[in-house]
């Protein structure tokens, strides 16, 4: 550390290593994850925390580095309980094989520290399209942490000990663009500057513990959401950037640390029983710090948390709109799901953990495509049931009516007209049960107002003389819209928890 380092009210201060901080505190029995743990200040802190007793499971993007790190560490320690999985955070996909695989692993997890970090980078895109920097430091860490926050609390409840998640943000999370989170223009190669988006990201880190905080205490979950600001370290980081680098060299002097000293607040946010219960602060130097005001800004935390939501377009894809959310606990019905769209659904909703039931005519083309999702994902909950919407044979009475219907109207409004209120009561007792709303989606057509002059042929359904399939087309289409917004006011009317939607699916 520089000249200048004074203690702080934790008895600790900017010469701290991370060894003195965590000194005394016995960690075994408590598991860690730590993301960028193959260098610099994430390799420092994996080495304490296994020094401690915490079984740590080193999430690296690059195995070769990840396994040298973890080598080292047992060279020192012999019985560190240290695992190394791999982890690429600027892929979406990657963070979610991640999870997945942790999560069915049946460790516990007790401290998540969100280390890893993409440097000052010049604008470049993820493989899911988002600005890297962006992408890498906050929208990984966001899904991974999302991903991961069941295990979280039952390890919570089950152990009744704290759980701890410890964003590793900076100094320069204040030094960014001026509206702090370019919400409408994360990929806006115009006025992207390296070092604003490098600070955005950080500004990002603050926001979403801060943001987490205030969702576990509304939750009433033990589980405490911290940022910190590491110091000035010489890390790969730093030294790969020249802007970083004269900075470094400029005041580094004064302020620059060591690698032990950087991952001390890391190591102290994470462990320290000073740290017990405290939840949503900005840690520099082992010390409670003043972030800036938008860090601290509730309504941009909450703005960034939905983010997804309002970031959408024409071109986001079904991972994209769904990025985060948890549906562990949900089961759905998807119709038609043995291909194209219905089919894309189901794997998208498992990704999430929903429990899916692909209802489809031909079992063996679903059986295919529950196959392809079992390889993609090995954990996800998939039925496939035979079901023809075209002949409901054993339903009910609509069958002879059904017979009697040309086939678009009974397939694409009919069926689902039918299923629909032979799946309500159970929808309505889930819905009771669980306090969860549930959802009707029809899956309509922007082609829905071209057809018949009608709009719906009531005495003329099974007319041969005026028929054309594209109108019969379109008419199905608009009693998905019609049936959708029925369902509405007759539910609200009933004042039960279910919603009802229509959709179109396509670009024109
Ligand atoms: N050093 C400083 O002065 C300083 C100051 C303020 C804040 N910080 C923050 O401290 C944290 C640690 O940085 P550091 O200084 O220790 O730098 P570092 O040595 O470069 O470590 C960064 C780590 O992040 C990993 N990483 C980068 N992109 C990744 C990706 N897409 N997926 C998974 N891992 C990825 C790197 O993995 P590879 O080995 O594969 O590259 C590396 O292990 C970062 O969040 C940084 O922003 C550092």
């Amino acid at each position: 550390m520089g000249i200048f380092s004074r203690e702080g009210a934790s008895g600790f201060s900017a010469s701290s290593t991370a060894e003195q901080v965590t000194q005394g505190i016995e960690g075994t029995g408590l598991t860690a994850i730590v993301t960028g743990a193959s260098s610099g200040i994430g390799a420092e802190t994996a080495r304490v925390l296994a020094l401690r007793g915490l079984h740590v499971v080193m999430a690296v993007r690059n195995m070769d580095s990840g396994v040298t790190v973890k080598e080292t560490i047992l060279k020192e320690i012999p019985n560190a309980k240290i695992d190394v999985r791999q982890l690429d955070l600027s892929s979406l996909a990657s963070v979610r094989n991640f999870a997945s695989d942790y999560n069915s692993s049946g460790l516990p997890l007790n401290i998540l520290i969100n280390n890893a970090g993409a440097g000052a980078t010049p604008f470049k895109l993820s493989q899911d399209s988002i600005e890297l920097v962006f992408a890498t430091n906050h929208l990984g860490h966001f899904l991974l942490t999302n991903l991961l926050l069941e295990t979280m609390k039952s390890t919570s409840r089950e152990s009744n000990r704290e759980g701890r998640i410890v964003n590793v943000s900076s100094l320069l999370h204040q030094y960014g663009y001026r509206e702090g989170i370019r919400f409408d223009k994360i990929n806006d190669t115009a006025g992207y500057n390296r070092y604003f988006a490098y600070a955005q990201s950080k500004l990002a880190n603050v926001l979403h513990a801060n943001e987490l905080t205030r969702r576990m205490k509304e939750e009433g979950v033990e589980i405490t959401a911290n940022s910190l600001h590491p110091g000035a370290i010489g890390t790969k980081i730093t030294r790969n950037d020249c802007f970083f680098q004269c900075l470094f060299n400029v005041f580094g002097i004064f302020t620059g640390k060591t690698i032990p000293q950087g991952a001390a607040t890391t190591c102290f946010v994470a462990l320290h029983p000073q740290v017990k219960g405290v939840s949503g602060e900005y840690f520099v130097d082992c010390n409670i710090a003043k972030s800036s005001s938008q860090a601290k800004d509730a309504d941009l935390a909450a703005k960034l948390w939905d983010f997804r939501a309002s970031g959408f377009s024409l071109w986001s894809t079904a991972e994209q709109v769904t990025e985060g959310i948890n549906g562990t606990g949900l089961t759905a019905i998807v119709t038609g799901g043995s291909s194209g769209i219905g089919a894309k659904t189901c794997r998208v909703l498992t990704l999430c953990g929903v429990h899916v039931v692909m209802a489809v005519r031909n079992t063996a083309a679903g059986e295919s495509v529950k196959e392809t999702i079992l390889e993609e994902i090995p954990g996800a909950k998939i039925d496939v049931r035979e079901f023809d919407l075209n002949s409901l044979e054993s339903e009910r009475s609509i069958q002879a009516f059904q017979r009697r219907h040309r086939n678009a109207i009974a397939t694409n409004h009919l069926g689902h007209f039918l299923l629909t209120k032979l799946l309500l009561k159970t929808m309505k007792s889930t819905s009771g049960e669980s306090k969860i709303e549930g959802r009707i989606v029809n899956v309509s057509s922007s082609l829905h107002p071209d057809g018949y002059r009608k709009g719906i042929h009531f005495d003329k359904i099974n007319d041969e003389a005026g028929y054309n399939r594209y109108y019969a087309y379109a008419q199905s289409k608009l009693a998905n819209l019609l049936h959708t917004n029925e369902l509405t006011r007759r539910l609200k009317q009933e004042g039960v928890k279910i919603t009802a939607s229509s959709l179109h699916p396509l670009k024109n």
